[in-house]
């Protein structure tokens, strides 16, 4: 089939899988928004997205856009590598005009996966799996119910090192994101001169913007213990 077996049809899959995976991050940022406000509004918004079969089923459809733009990525770079062959160190002067983020998506995404497994283990373990396993309550220290969202987001943040670990996965995302949105329209050919420029001046701001959203929270529940402006 086309789309699994050219190399074009494979970069299509991953464009379309990441701007599926830029929407999620955008839906989840604006609702962690939520969290500097208020833990009641956000906890039941972490309770409808809990242990309901529509929030399992979309957990799956996910992980799935998760593992397919992962698998594609190993197969793309395993078959670039092999096209360039013996070659390939044999230039090892760098072309000026390629960034640096493009040549190093690979290990920015392996970068981005780890910081995810970390993550799920901090949260989903903790809420929607707990939910099942553990009679409704976070298997941390603390009596957290598993729809505790604001309760268990104070939890990690008081961990200095969990702040730092996180900044650097966002810092990582942010470079992943800014490469991979611009290089999904040239992908999906919407793109040209003009718009080549104008897609990436796009991609950073709306990266930028959803990064700092992440790292807002982060830092308000770090230092204030969630809303600053309540303190
Ligand atoms: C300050 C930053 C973040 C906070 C406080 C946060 C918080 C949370 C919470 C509370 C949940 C559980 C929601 C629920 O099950 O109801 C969750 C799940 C999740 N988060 Fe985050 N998150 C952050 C950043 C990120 C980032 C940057 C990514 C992706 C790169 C991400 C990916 C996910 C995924 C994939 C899930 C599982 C969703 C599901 O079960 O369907 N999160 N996060």
């Amino acid at each position: 089939m086309w789309l699994t077996n050219s190399s074009i049809g494979r970069k299509v899959i991953m464009s379309v899988t990441g701007i599926a995976l830029i929407l999620f991050l955008t839906f989840h940022a604006c609702m962690n928004l939520v969290a500097l406000f208020s833990a009641d509004a956000y906890n039941a918004i972490c309770g409808a997205l809990g242990a309901n079969w529509y929030a399992v089923a979309a957990t799956v459809g996910l992980a799935a856009l998760v593992v397919l733009h992962f698998v594609y990525a190993i197969i793309l770079t395993l078959q670039n590598r092999k096209a360039r062959g013996a070659n390939r160190y044999a230039v090892t002067s760098k072309p000026e005009k390629v960034e640096w983020a493009s040549q190093n998506m690979f290990v920015l995404g392996l970068i981005v996966v780890i910081g995810l497994l970390l993550h799920l283990y901090n949260f989903w373990y903790n809420m929607m799996f707990a939910e099942f396993a553990n009679g409704g309550y976070a298997f941390v220290a603390g009596d957290y119910a598993a729809h505790d969202g604001a309760g268990l987001i104070a939890f990690t943040f008081q961990q200095p090192v969990y702040t730092v670990l996180y900044i650097i996965w966002f810092v990582a995302i942010w470079f992943h994101m800014t490469h991979g949105f611009w290089s999904a329209f040239q992908t999906l050919g919407l793109n040209n001169k003009v718009w080549f420029c104008r897609w990436k001046a796009i991609g950073t701001a709306y990266v930028t913007i959803v990064m700092l959203m992440f790292v807002a929270v982060a830092l308000a529940f770090s230092f204030c213990g969630g809303a600053c402006s309540a303190a």
